[in-house]
């Protein structure tokens, strides 16, 4: 992978939101595929002044998460943080910006439904990534294989805890995530993985240079040929 290290998170975000720039001017229906949490958010916001005056009506989207049985109204639900983060801020054509479906009825085949929906767009062009305190990436928990797709996980208990500054309280985080898996994330054509603070460098370290195993799943990322890691100096504090 190419480490860049940046002075800031604003500074990570101008670096990917020009990337995304570039992206989009050369290719009106770029697909992106949009992370949530905290990290992509400075990409989000460098981009609200850069996409202006670039036509973005074409410009298609995925999601790489959502929590299993969350009313999608609700304001933590990630079809809600896409929402009101990326589409209607950046003017995108909420049509063409998918979430996986995490409604109960229909989880069963909701996994399959979009993967086949990432495939009909022709796969994700440019996939943004953050990685959780326990080395995941999208929602993959320690344990995930490189070859997964699409499908329900269970949140361990590190990641509720992580997200439940987002509820009222760590019960109210759900149990049951959709996440893209790490062998759709693999598919996507430029991986840029972001990270900020302490908190990560462990996790960095080993997705960046640890050996290659499902025990930190971030490491997959050393399978993929054009990953750009974009971290602060503290992130990359336990780089060797
Ligand atoms: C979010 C996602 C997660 C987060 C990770 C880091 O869509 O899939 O992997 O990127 O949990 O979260 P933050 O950025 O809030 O520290």
């Amino acid at each position: 992978a190419e480490v860049i290290i940046v002075p800031s998170a604003a500074a990570a975000g101008v670096l990917v939101a020009d990337e995304i720039v570039k992206l989009v001017s050369a290719r009106p229906d770029a697909v992106l595929g949009l992370a949530t949490g905290s990290t992509p958010m400075p990409v989000y916001e460098a981009l609200r002044s850069r996409l202006t005056g670039v036509d973005v009506s074409q410009v298609r989207g995925f999601a790489l998460d959502e929590y299993v049985g969350i009313d999608p109204h609700h304001p933590e639900s990630y079809r809600s943080v896409i929402t009101k983060e990326v589409v209607e801020p950046l003017g995108l054509d909420p049509d063409r910006i998918q979430t996986p479906n995490g409604a109960l009825e229909t989880i069963s085949h909701a996994g399959d439904d979009y993967e086949r929906a990432i495939a009909a767009a022709g796969g994700i062009d440019l996939q943004i990534l953050g990685i959780g305190t326990s080395g995941h990436i999208g929602f993959n928990e320690p344990g995930s294989s490189f070859a997964s797709r699409t499908r329900v996980k269970t949140l361990i208990e590190q990641t509720r805890e992580d997200n439940a500054r987002f509820f009222d309280s760590v019960d109210d985080v759900p149990m049951h995530c959709i996440t893209q898996g790490l062998g759709t994330i693999l598919s996507a054509r430029h991986l840029f993985l972001l990270a900020f603070g302490e908190g990560k460098a462990r996790a960095v370290a080993g997705a960046v240079e640890g050996p290659i195993s499902s025990s930190l799943p971030g490491s997959a990322i050393q399978l993929h040929e054009h990953v750009t890691v974009v971290i602060d100096e503290a992130a990359a504090s336990q780089l060797e």
